[in-house]
């Protein structure tokens, strides 16, 4: 577990504006969460990161992005109608409902009564609606619980258009819904989220060797998240999801435990041969010197954004003490800040100070697009308030710039400041 406590983390990122209780107006919605400005911003940092790893680096990798509504064909077929369920069990004197899988001992969490829950039934997690204006069985459809389906019904359309060598793979971010039993953990474990996921497609002879790289490149995308300490946890038959032969879960010290991060699963042609046989449509690939055709196998690695942001916000969140104060700052690394560099004028009622600050700004901000002009407070809060939210340079504007053109940079972890000429700052801070 990490020494991070939970509400240190949950009271940071709604003091600073990363992520809120969702529908926070109305008393909130369990499980639900909303990204303020910054929270966005390190999400898609994330995201992009991710897409640019896994997508726009690399020749064998095709993105989508599918419907999240899917004709109900498609969770019959992968199995998610019977089996994407939890145990729920109910306590019988205050009926509040839980995750028996969840539960220590027979007491009730909620009204402290033991022996009150009964067997458990199994719960479909998947969230149920209809497309269009009637209400009946045809018109059934989910809000999807994976991306990877979207991907697997995509996969006769990239074959046909590009035509791609095996082994190729097929990428997809977006969200993904479940109606867990009980959502927890901040955003750990919620009913919206996102997720980040890749079917990778390969012959059935080579898929322990494409799982292997797989386990690689996993390893080099959290180095660049910052998270060093991963643990890769071998899960055992009878733990994994009805589709895969072999999974890896990633797991990682948070606040609450140390819990799955994100999996890697070598999902055989579960998937695809369920859709040849629904669909009735063939989803062999036919190699391109004559070989034999073949339906690929899947290697799947599969990352929810929120664990990952979860995970940096874990990992960078650092207390030490500053010329006898406490102070806490994000120690994020630069690339997944939301802000880069923060510009403030020392006074703000010196019109000369501030000019010049904005002239610095703009010239910044032309540079980096993620550059906060920040002129609230005196100079020590704002250094603070940059510091919490891991912004890792701040650039102040003082009587002296008027004079020689130099502009001081605080280093976020260092909290040195050192004199810049303004014509070199760009340089100085890429
Ligand atoms: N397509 C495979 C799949 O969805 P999963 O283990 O059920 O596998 C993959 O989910 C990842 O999605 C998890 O490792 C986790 O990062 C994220 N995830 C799953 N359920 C989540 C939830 N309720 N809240 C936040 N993230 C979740």
């Amino acid at each position: 577990m990490s020494e991070v406590k939970m509400e240190d983390i949950v009271s940071l990122a709604k003091r600073r504006g990363f992520i809120f209780p969702g529908s926070d107006v109305y008393g909130g919605l369990s499980g639900t969460w909303d990204y303020g400005p910054l929270g966005l911003a390190l999400k898609r940092n994330i995201m992009n990161l991710w897409w640019k790893t896994f997508v726009e680096n690399r020749d064998d990798m095709y993105g989508v992005d599918a419907a999240i509504l899917m004709n109900q064909k498609v969770w019959q077929a992968s199995g998610h109608v019977d089996t994407f369920t939890d145990p729920l069990v109910e306590c019988s004197n205050c009926k509040s409902r839980y995750r028996a899988d969840h539960l220590e001992g027979d007491k009730c969490p909620n009204c402290g009564k033991t022996g009150t829950f009964g067997e458990p039934r199994m719960f479909n997690m998947m969230f149920k609606t209809n497309v269009g204006p009637v209400d009946d069985e045809n018109s059934v459809s989910y809000l999807r619980p994976e991306t990877a389906q979207g991907i697997f019904t995509n996969y006769r359309n990239v074959v046909d258009v590009f035509y791609p060598d095996v082994p190729f793979g097929i990428a997809q971010m977006g969200k993904a819904f479940r109606n867990e039993i009980s959502p927890r953990d901040f955003v750990f474990r919620s009913r919206e989220f996102e997720q980040m996921e890749i079917e990778y497609f390969v012959h059935p002879d080579k898929w322990e060797e494409a799982f292997k790289q797989w386990q690689d490149n996993i390893k080099g995308f959290l180095k660049q998240l910052g998270l060093e300490k991963v643990y890769e946890v071998e899960v055992p038959a009878e733990d994994r999801a009805h589709y895969s032969k072999r999974t890896i879960d990633y797991e990682y010290d948070f606040p609450h435990r140390r819990d799955e991060l994100l999996g890697l699963a070598y999902r055989t042609d579960f998937d695809l041969m369920n859709i040849q046989k629904a669909s009735g449509k063939s989803m062999e690939y036919r190699p391109k010197d004559g070989g034999t055709p073949f339906v690929p196998h899947v290697i799947e690695p599969s990352f929810g954004v929120e664990r990952a942001i979860m995970a940096v916000l874990t990992s960078a969140y650092t207390e030490d003490e500053v010329n006898g104060e406490k102070r806490t700052y994000l120690k994020l690394p630069t690339h997944l800040a939301p802000v880069k560099v923060a510009v403030s004028p020392l006074l703000k009622n010196k019109p000369e100070l501030v000019e010049k600050a904005r002239e610095v700004y703009k010239m910044l901000k032309k540079e980096f697009g993620n550059v906060m002009f920040d002129d609230n407070g005196n100079i020590g809060k704002r250094y603070r308030r940059q510091d919490e939210i891991g912004t890792p340079y701040c650039v102040v504007i003082d009587f002296q710039t008027l004079d020689d053109n130099t502009v001081t940079v605080r280093n976020r972890d260092t909290t040195k400041q050192e004199r810049v000429k303004t014509d070199v700052l760009i340089s100085k801070l890429l």
